[in-house]
């Protein structure tokens, strides 16, 4: 029996990724929490004649505590999306604060859950859960994931644009680093099938695929940042891990994850500046992240360029966010 949480359940994100698990054979229970709407989202979604029940929880009458406990995994896309002119690092002050808040609760209520951040800034909220973990001694990080998949999704789609081919969705180009503008570092010399695409083609389709989401804000007009096209991504990476659990083996997604606490992370961060986070190919299994793989030294003299300029804006990125629990110093 598979209990899947939806944290931000009742958001732009979080409706349509609630509806696309209710929808996943690989989930028997699906808990929708959010600080508004979440009974609301939880009585639709029921309606809907597959086999997982769906419950709706508020903060009142211990309703985090109610949605989380027993939770194999729990996904959050909570908290505010960006408006036109914001980085996803201006989000970090209010951001920060709600993934404390609801990580605290995965420590508390479901501390072997699989947890997979949507919420933004990635680069920064990762670190913050994997501190407020470390604190209540329940960090695994073979189980705390960023969700970076929006950025190979929208890099499958550009690069099949650029290279004429009428199905995105036969591309695998690894993207690696973190999730933000030039933190971005999609590696198109990896494409499979493989693309030639050079000079200022080049240029650009990176640069798309690294401000894609800026496209999405401003077509929106202020009323937020990319949510249908992220509900596909966060639910492409949830059902990954799902079916690792279920069994399923050679699984790979790239992902955001804490370097030392998952085998073959040392090496990557040995080729990674020595950042403690990264989004490299992840290998899942039953019981979470078997193994980092290290592409980095397969990557092109240009994409090493790119990596160099991603490693700066990382180490701030990610400072910040362990700096928000344990004190700067
Ligand atoms: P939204 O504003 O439509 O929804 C956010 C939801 O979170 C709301 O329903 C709100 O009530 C809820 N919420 C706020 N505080 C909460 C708390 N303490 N506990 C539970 N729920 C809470 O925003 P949207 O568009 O769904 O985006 C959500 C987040 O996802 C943003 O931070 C955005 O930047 C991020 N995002 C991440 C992407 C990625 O690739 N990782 C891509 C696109 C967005």
């Amino acid at each position: 029996m598979v209990k899947a949480v939806v944290a931000g359940a009742s958001g732009g994100i979080g409706q349509p990724l609630s509806l696309l698990l209710k929808l996943s054979p690989y989930v028997d229970e699906l808990a929708l929490y959010d600080v508004v709407g979440s009974p609301g989202v939880a009585a639709d979604l029921s309606h809907i004649s597959t086999k997982a029940t769906v419950t709706g929880y508020l903060p009142a009458d211990d309703g985090l505590k109610a949605a989380f406990t027993g939770a194999d995994i729990i996904v959050i896309p909570a908290g505010i999306p960006r408006k036109p002119g914001m980085t996803r690092d201006d989000l970090f002050n209010i951001n920060a604060g709600i993934i404390r808040d609801l990580i605290t609760g995965v420590a508390l209520y479901a501390p072997s859950a699989f947890v997979l951040v949507i919420s933004n800034p990635v680069n920064s909220t990762v670190p913050i859960a994997a501190e407020v973990l470390k604190k209540h001694g329940v960090f695994d990080p073979t189980k705390l994931f960023g969700v970076t998949t929006l950025d190979i999704v929208r890099s499958e789609t550009f690069t099949a644009s650029v290279a004429g081919k009428p199905d995105p969705s036969v591309f695998k180009i690894p993207v690696i680093g973190g999730h933000s503008g030039d933190t971005i570092v999609p590696l198109l010399s990896l494409s499979e099938p493989k693309v030639e695409i050079s000079g200022t083609d080049r240029d650009a389709l990176v640069h798309r695929i690294q401000f894609g989401g800026d496209e999405v804000v401003q077509a929106k007009e202020g009323k937020g940042s990319a949510t249908l096209s992220m509900a596909h991504a966060g639910f492409r990476f949830a059902e990954s891990i799902l079916k690792a659990v279920a069994g399923e083996s050679g699984i790979v997604e790239n992902t955001f994850v804490y370097l030392p606490g998952v085998p073959g992370g040392d090496a990557v961060k040995e080729s990674a500046a020595g950042l403690d986070y990264f989004s490299v190919p992840v290998e899942l299994g039953p019981s979470g992240a078997v193994k980092a793989i290290n592409i980095l030294p397969q990557v092109s003299e240009y994409e090493k360029g790119l990596l160099e300029v991603a490693y700066t804006g990382l180490a701030a990125n990610i400072k910040k966010g362990v700096d928000f629990i344990v004190g700067a110093p």
